[in-house]
């Protein structure tokens, strides 16, 4: 589902790659097709607005925490009742759902392994899905027991590649594509409710048609970098309205 986007203002992009390949196509030999869209996609904007923060996170690097008993019983004991040992066992979680707090943008690079996301990144996804850090839950609410905690207003994009082709919509694998509703899902579900999802098809038969996905994706980023971004630096209307008053015939 790809809903159309208006122009953000973004202050801070979070880039997330989880690829178990951790060259770029094109330019390294077995590289990731993933790797290479988010590069892209970050070129890019950086190129239209330079002034944005990139944090990047690399869960294929550096796997987050798999959720366990420990960590479920600290996440459920109230922040002020935490031992040391609880504390300690969530700070991998809060420095991850600090970096999704200060991202306007998320950009996420997510092959398909097993028609799913690969086991990091959905490790990622349940350290920043959080009972009272980004989502409320209280049994006796009025509705739904359940609420966003995050700031409204972000957006996700993601960025995958698959091995077959016809995983897109309308197409005879789409149902088996498990990729973007497992991130879409959870992240809407604590306040990221803009979605975008780009991909590129046919890695294994490394043939024509997995080039022409490639390039039709890396089209299709661009375009969506041209329609996010600001092309320049924002000019108050104020100002500009303010020098055409003054300037000399
Ligand atoms: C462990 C594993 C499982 C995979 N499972 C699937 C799959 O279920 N469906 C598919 O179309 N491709 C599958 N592939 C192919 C990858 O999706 C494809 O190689 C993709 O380009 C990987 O992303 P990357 O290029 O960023 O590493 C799998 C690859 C690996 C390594």
């Amino acid at each position: 589902m790809n809903e159309p986007f208006s122009g953000i203002d973004v202050t801070t992009l979070l880039q997330i790659d989880s690829s178990a390949r951790f060259g770029r196509s094109g330019h390294d030999r077995h590289g990731s097709h993933t790797r290479r869209m988010t590069d892209h996609f970050v070129r890019h904007w950086l190129a239209r607005a330079p002034q944005t923060e990139v944090l990047v996170r690399d869960v294929a690097a550096t796997p987050p925490r798999p959720v366990d008993d420990r960590w479920i019983e600290a996440a459920f004991t109230p922040a002020d009742h935490r031992t040391a040992e609880m504390a300690a066992i969530l700070r991998e979680s809060d420095q991850l759902v600090d970096e999704l707090e200060r991202a306007d943008l998320i950009v996420v690079g997510a092959p398909m392994y097993n028609f799913g996301v690969p086991s990091p990144l959905k490790a990622w996804i349940d350290n920043v899905v959080r009972v009272g850090r980004t989502f409320g839950f209280d049994r006796g609410r009025p509705g739904a027991p359940y609420w966003p905690l995050l700031a409204p207003g972000k957006k996700l994009i993601v960025l995958s590649a698959r091995g077959d082709g016809g995983y897109g919509a309308g197409g005879p694998l789409e149902a088996a594509n498990l990729v973007d509703a497992s991130i879409r899902v959870p992240l809407a579900y604590v306040g990221v409710t803009d979605f975008r999802s780009i991909a590129a098809e046919w890695d294994e038969f490394a043939d024509a048609r997995v080039r022409e996905s490639l390039k039709s994706a890396e089209a299709d980023i661009e375009g969506l970098v041209t329609q996010l971004a600001p092309s320049r630096p924002r000019v108050d209307p104020q100002l500009i309205l303010a020098q055409a008053i003054h300037a000399d015939p």
